[in-house]
């Protein structure tokens, strides 16, 4: 900022009066003597160099105890098929880990038993990779901050999910159901001008996608929906169908109609019994259960998808439009 406005001051003073002026400001600068503070400024930062110190430097005799926390984890070894799921119980100091349950998980791997298994990726709630039931909750470990206590801290894979190895559930069935919903842009006809222009959208029309494309798909919701948990291989569960929403109401899919039947059967969509127990625990802040109540209406035609505020033709070979300008250019 300081350079900036220097380097506009210096070319204008150059172009105003020449390079005379700049000289002689730069000898004057050079030639000023020193001005001593006055014995009141030195006390001064006497003092603030006092104070600073003290604030750096820890008191000699603090001593940092440890702040001990019971762990109780979920344990399977497919490896060792006739050892039944068990609890492990772990007892951990938080002053040598950092302040979430992904943190204690880590340390636990890299100081107690390295054969724990969990998934982690990017540690900040962004890949929805570290999804288990925390303290009865499901949520992801990496944002959830744990609370020093005389409790355990009770960590198990996500509920009703086929368990790969300790925390590590197997989504199998969740990523196939996530597929089936077609979870991309359709545009039927249109094959032919894929990539060859943007497709157009209003902001209001943007503005409905808000609270929809912000799942992680960390299933979290998906394993505290009861009715998933009893015909998880028909009901598509929240998560999902929160996903098939997103695509049904963007303003540049032309495919609703199709999606709309496909999800119209007994178990798909109406399984829903408005728990809402998806949108309590969704680590997000969404809200699947009024996503899929959106659906349902819908569904039963008691609303329809608006048309989009700004339409996107193909282009029409008749009258010279054999390309789009973006393309050309
Ligand atoms: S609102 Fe529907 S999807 Fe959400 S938990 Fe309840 S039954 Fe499951
Ligand atoms: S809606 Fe929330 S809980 Fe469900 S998958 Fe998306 S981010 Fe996870
Ligand atoms: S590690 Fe990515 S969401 Fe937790």
């Amino acid at each position: 900022m300081f350079a900036a406005v220097n380097g506009r001051l210096t070319s204008r003073l150059f172009w105003s009066h020449g390079l005379a002026p700049i000289r002689e400001t730069r000898l004057a600068l050079r030639t000023q003597k020193p001005t001593r503070p006055s014995p009141e400024e030195n006390a001064a930062i006497v003092a603030e160099r006092a104070e600073t110190k003290e604030c750096k430097t820890p008191p000699k005799d603090l001593k940092i105890g440890s702040r001990l926390q019971t762990v109780r984890v979920y344990r399977w070894n497919p490896e060792k098929p006739k050892v039944k799921p068990y609890m492990q119980q772990f007892v951990v100091d938080l002053n040598k880990c950092g302040t979430m349950v992904l943190d204690v998980l880590a340390l636990i791997k890299a100081e107690h038993d390295p054969t724990l298994s969990f998934r982690r990726s990017c540690r900040e709630g962004i890949c929805g990779c570290c999804s288990m039931n925390i303290n009865g909750v499901n949520t992801l470990a990496c944002v959830t901050k744990i609370k020093e206590s005389s409790k355990p801290l009770v960590v198990y894979p996500l509920p009703h999910a086929y368990v790969i190895r300790d925390l590590i559930p197997d989504l199998g069935q969740y990523f196939e159901q996530f597929r089936e919903i077609d979870p991309y842009l359709k545009r039927p006809g249109e094959d032919n001008f894929l990539g060859m222009r943007q497709v157009l959208q209003s902001t209001r029309d943007r503005r409905k996608l808000d609270g929809l494309y912000e799942c992680i798909m960390c299933a979290c919701c998906t394993y505290s929906c009861p009715p998933y948990w009893w015909l998880g291989d028909k009901y598509l569960g929240p998560s999902v169908l929160l996903q098939a929403y997103r695509w049904v109401i963007d303003s540049r899919d032309l495919a609703h109609k199709e999606r709309l039947a496909k999800l119209r059967d007994f178990y798909s969509v109406y399984r829903c019994r408005s728990i809402f127990n998806c949108t309590k625990t969704c680590p997000k802040g969404l809200n699947p259960g009024k996503a899929i109540a959106q659906l349902k209406r819908l569904l039963a035609g008691l609303t329809e998808k608006e048309k989009p505020d700004i339409e996107t033709p193909i282009p029409n070979p008749c009258q010279g439009e054999e390309q789009y300008p973006c393309k050309k250019n």
